[in-house]
C-alpha cells in the first residue's frame, strides 16, 4: 500500500502541529545544538586537542545534561499541545491516527522510522559522550584540577609523591562497578557542595568513605611480598648558624610475607596480612585516640588490649571496630604535607651547598611558619624574608654570592608552596602522617607501652628494636657502610 502525497502531508502537518509549541521548539534547539557541539568536541578530542579539564567538564558532563533535558522537553511539549488541541475542539479524525500502533498504516511506519532513526542517532551520540565523560572523569587532571582551589593541596602534594604517575582513581575508586557508582554519587554531592561553597576547609581526614585500602593498594603492592629489613638514613640539620648535620641510620623491620610461604614477620605481617588481624576502636573521628585494640593471631588466639583504667567501649562499637589496613599507617602515601623542619632537611640534603648559608634552616622554617593570607602571597613573602635576612645580616655573603642566596630563598618558598594552602586551611598540622612517631603520634597511638591485655601478659611494645635497629645514631658524618663490604 503506497502512501499518497495527501497522507504524507497530513502526517507531517500533524507532527508540526503538535511540535508547534515553545517547549518542544526549545527542546529541539537545545538537543540539536548540544548534540552538534558534543560531536565537535569528540572530533577535537580524537584529534588530540582537548586536555583542558574545564573543556572536558563542559563537553562531557554539562552538554550531555542539556542534551537529555532537551530530549525530555520535546515529547512533553507535544503531549501538552495535543491535549490543548483536543480541549479546543480539534476533530477526532485529525488526532486519532497519531497514536494507533498499526504498522500497516503508512503514517505509523513513517513515524516509527523517524523515531527509530533519531533514537539510534541519539544513542550513539549519548553513548559516545558518556564514554568520553567517564574517561574524562578518570583523568588526573579532572580530579586534581577541575576544582582548582579545593584540590590544590592534595594535587600539589600528589605531584611531588612516589605515586605521581598513579591515577587518582586507582587509589580512590579501584576496580569494579560498585565503587565506581558509589564514588560518582559521592562526586555529585561534592559538586553540589562546591557549587554552594559549603565544602569543608580543610577537607577532613581520614576519609571515612574510602574503599578498604587493601582492594586498591594491592593491585600494585603484592600482599605476600616479603620486604625484609629496609635501610633508612635520616639526615637532619640543626637550627644553628652552621646548620649542623646529624645522621641516623636504621634498619626498619618492614617484613611482610605469610606463614604459607615460610617467611613472615615484621611490621607488615603483624598488622595486615591474613595470618594476623588487628581491629581497633577510636574515640575520635580523626582516629588519633585509640582506645581498644584486638589482635587475632594465626592460631586463632584473640587478645584484647586496653589502657589501664579506661572504660571498655560499648559492645556495638567493638562489633563495628575498624580492621586495620594500609592507610592506618600509610595515610599519606601520596598527599604528604611535610612539617617545615623536615621539608627543609630534605632541601638541604639534596642541595648541600645551602649548608653555607648561615642559619638557613632556622630562617626558612620561621618564614614558612609566618602565616599568610594566600598561597601566592605566602610563597612571595617566604622568598623575600629569606633573601632580606641575608641582605641585612650577611651583606657580604649576599653581595658575594647573590645566586646562592637567591636559590636558597627560592627553595624555601617552594617548601612553603608544597605544604601550606591558606584558601583551604590546609597544612602539615591539619593532615598528620601516621608513619613513624616523630612529628605525630603515628605508631605510638597503640605502641605507647600502656595498652595491655587484662591479664598483663601482653603489651603493645614500645622498645625501639621492635620496629627498627639503629646502625648509627645522631652521627655528625654521613654513615659509611663501605666497611661492610670489606669485612669477610
Ligand atoms: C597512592 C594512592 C593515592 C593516589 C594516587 C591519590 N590519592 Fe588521594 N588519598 C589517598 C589516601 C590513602 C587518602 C586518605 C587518607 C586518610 O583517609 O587518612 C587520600 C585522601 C585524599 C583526599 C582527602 C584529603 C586528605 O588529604 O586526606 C583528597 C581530596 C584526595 N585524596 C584527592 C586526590 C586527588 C585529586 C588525586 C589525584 C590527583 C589523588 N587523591 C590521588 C590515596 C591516594
Ligand atoms: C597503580 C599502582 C599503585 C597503586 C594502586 C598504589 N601504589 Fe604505591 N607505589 C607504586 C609504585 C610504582 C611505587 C614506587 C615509586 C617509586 O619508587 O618511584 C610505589 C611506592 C609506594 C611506597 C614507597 C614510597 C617511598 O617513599 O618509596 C609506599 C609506602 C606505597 N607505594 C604505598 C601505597 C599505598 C598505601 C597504596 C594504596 C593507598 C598504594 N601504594 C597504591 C604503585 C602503586
Ligand atoms: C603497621 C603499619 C603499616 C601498615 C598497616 C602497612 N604498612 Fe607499609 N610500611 C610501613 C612502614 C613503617 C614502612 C617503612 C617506611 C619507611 O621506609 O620509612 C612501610 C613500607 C612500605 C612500602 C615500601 C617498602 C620498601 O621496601 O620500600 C610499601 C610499598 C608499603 N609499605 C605498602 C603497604 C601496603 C600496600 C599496605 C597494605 C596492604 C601496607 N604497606 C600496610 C608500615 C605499614
Ligand atoms: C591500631 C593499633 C596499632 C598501630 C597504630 C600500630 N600497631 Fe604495631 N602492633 C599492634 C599490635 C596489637 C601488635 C601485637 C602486639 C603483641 O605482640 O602483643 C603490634 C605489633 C607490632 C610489631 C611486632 C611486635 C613483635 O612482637 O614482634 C611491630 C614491629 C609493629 N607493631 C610496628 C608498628 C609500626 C611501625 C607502626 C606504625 C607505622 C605500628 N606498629 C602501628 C597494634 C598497632
Ligand atoms: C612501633 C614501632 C616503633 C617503635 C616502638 C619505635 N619507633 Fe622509631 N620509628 C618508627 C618508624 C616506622 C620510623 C620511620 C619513620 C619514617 O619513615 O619517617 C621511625 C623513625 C625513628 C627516628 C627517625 C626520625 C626522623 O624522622 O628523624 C628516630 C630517631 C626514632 N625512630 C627513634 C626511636 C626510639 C629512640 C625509639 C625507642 C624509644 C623508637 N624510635 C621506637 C617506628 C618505631
Amino acid at each position: 500500500m503506497a502512501a499518497t502525497t495527501g497522507d504524507r502531508r497530513r502526517f507531517f502537518g500533524r507532527l508540526f502541529n503538535y511540535a508547534n509549541n515553545g517547549l518542544t521548539i526549545a527542546g529541539l534547539v537545545l538537543t540539536t545544538l548540544s548534540g552538534l557541539l558534543i560531536i565537535v568536541f569528540v572530533i577535537a578530542q580524537l584529534w588530540g586537542g582537548l586536555d583542558n579539564p574545564y573543556i572536558g567538564l563542559f563537553a562531557y558532563v554539562f552538554l550531555p545534561v542539556i542534551f537529555v533535558l532537551g530530549l525530555i522537553e520535546i515529547p512533553i511539549g507535544m503531549w501538552r499541545r495535543r491535549h490543548k488541541l483536543i480541549k479546543e475542539g480539534a476533530t477526532e479524525e485529525e488526532l486519532s491516527a497519531f497514536p494507533k500502533l498499526d504498522f500497516n498504516d503508512p503514517h505509523m511506519r513513517r513515524f516509527a522510522t523517524i523515531v527509530i532513526i533519531m533514537t539510534a542517532l541519539n544513542t550513539v551520540i549519548l553513548g559516545a559522550a558518556s564514554f568520553f565523560a567517564i574517561e574524562e572523569m578518570e583523568t588526573v587532571s579532572f580530579c586534581g584540577e577541575t576544582c582548582h582551589t579545593i584540590m590544590q593541596p592534595e594535587f600539589t602534594a600528589y605531584q611531588n609523591s612516589p605515586h605521581s604517575r598513579v591515577a587518582c582513581v586507582d587509589c580512590h575508586i579501584g576496580p569494579g562497578a560498585s565503587w565506581f557508582v558509589k564514588s560518582k554519587l559521592d562526586g555529585l554531592r561534592q559538586v553540589w557542595h562546591t557549587a554552594l561553597g559549603t565544602y569543608q576547609h580543610p577537607i577532613t581526614t581520614p576519609l571515612h568513605t574510602l574503599r578498604p585500602a587493601r582492594e586498591t593498594c594491592e593491585q600494585c603492592h603484592w600482599p605476600n611480598k616479603h620486604h625484609g629489613d629496609k635501610l633508612r638514613i635520616f639526615s637532619r640539620y640543626g637550627s644553628d648558624e652552621k646548620n649542623t648535620p646529624s645522621y641516623t641510620a636504621m634498619l626498619l623491620r618492614t617484613g611482610g610475607g605469610s606463614l604459607d610461604i615460610g617467611r613472615a614477620g615484621g611490621i607488615h605481617w603483624w598488622h595486615i596480612y591474613s595470618d594476623n588481624r588487628i581491629r581497633f576502636v577510636s574515640s575520635d573521628e580523626s582516629r588519633e585516640e585509640i582506645d581498644w585494640v584486638e589482635l587475632t593471631t594465626a592460631d586463632g588466639e584473640t587478645r584484647v588490649y586496653t589502657r589501664d583504667g579506661d572504660e571498655l567501649p560499648p559492645q556495638d562499637t567493638r562489633d563495628a571496630a575498624r580492621i586495620m589496613d594500609c592507610i592506618d599507617c600509610h595515610n599519606r602515601p601520596t598527599h604528604t604535607f611535610h612539617p617545615p623542619g623536615k621539608a627543609m632537611d630534605w632541601i638541604i640534603d639534596t642541595h648541600p651547598e645551602f649548608v653555607d648559608l648561615p642559619f638557613y634552616k632556622r630562617q626558612a622554617v620561621a618564614a614558612i611558619n609566618g602565616g599568610y593570607d594566600s598561597h601566592a602571597a605566602g610563597m612571595a613573602a617566604v622568598q623575600k624574608a629569606v633573601a632580606d635576612f641575608y641582605a641585612t645580616e650577611y651583606p657580604e655573603l649576599a653581595a658575594g654570592d647573590p645566586e646562592l642566596v637567591a636559590r636558597g630563598a627560592e627553595w624555601a618558598a617552594q617548601a612553603y608552596g608544597k605544604t601550606v594552602f591558606p584558601a583551604m586551611d590546609t597544612n602539615w598540622e591539619t593532615h598528620s602522617n601516621n608513619i613513624g612517631h616523630d612529628d605525630f603520634p603515628g605508631c605510638m597511638r597503640c605502641h605507647d607501652d600502656e595498652m595491655s591485655t587484662s591479664d598483663g601478659e601482653h603489651t603493645i611494645p614500645m622498645d625501639c628494636e621492635t620496629c627498627h635497629i639503629f646502625l648509627v645514631e645522631d652521627s655528625p658524618d654521613y654513615p659509611d657502610f663501605a666497611y661492610a663490604l670489606e669485612a669477610d
